[in-house]
């Protein structure tokens, strides 16, 4: 069996990395997402495992702060 590949994406919610994961979910990988909205994030995961057999994990964090960046890394 192949091994799945996780893929992170900063700003996953909007822009051209949306385009980015919508991309990646249409290959199969599953998907940590970053952005500071959890209600564009939940969208966008319901919109991407409702079309794609993946898995979608939203991480609503601000990565213009350094202790947000710092969470984000610790808990990934
Ligand atoms: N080289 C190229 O050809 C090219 C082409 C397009 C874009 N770009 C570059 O790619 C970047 C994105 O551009 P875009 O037009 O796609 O941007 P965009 O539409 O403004 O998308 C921004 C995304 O980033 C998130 N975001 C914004 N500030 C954030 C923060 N402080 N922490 C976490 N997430 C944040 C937004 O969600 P929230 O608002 O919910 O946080 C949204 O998901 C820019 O730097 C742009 O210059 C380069």
């Amino acid at each position: 069996m192949m091994k799945r590949e996780t893929v992170l994406i900063t700003g996953a919610s909007g822009g051209i990395s949306y385009a980015f994961a919508e991309r990646f979910a249409q290959n199969g990988c599953d998907i940590i997402a970053v952005a500071r909205s959890e209600k564009k994030l939940y969208q966008l995961k319901n919109e991407l495992e409702g079309k794609y057999e993946i898995q979608f994990v939203p991480y609503a964090k601000d990565l213009s702060k350094q202790e947000e960046v710092q969470s984000l890394y610790n808990e990934l």
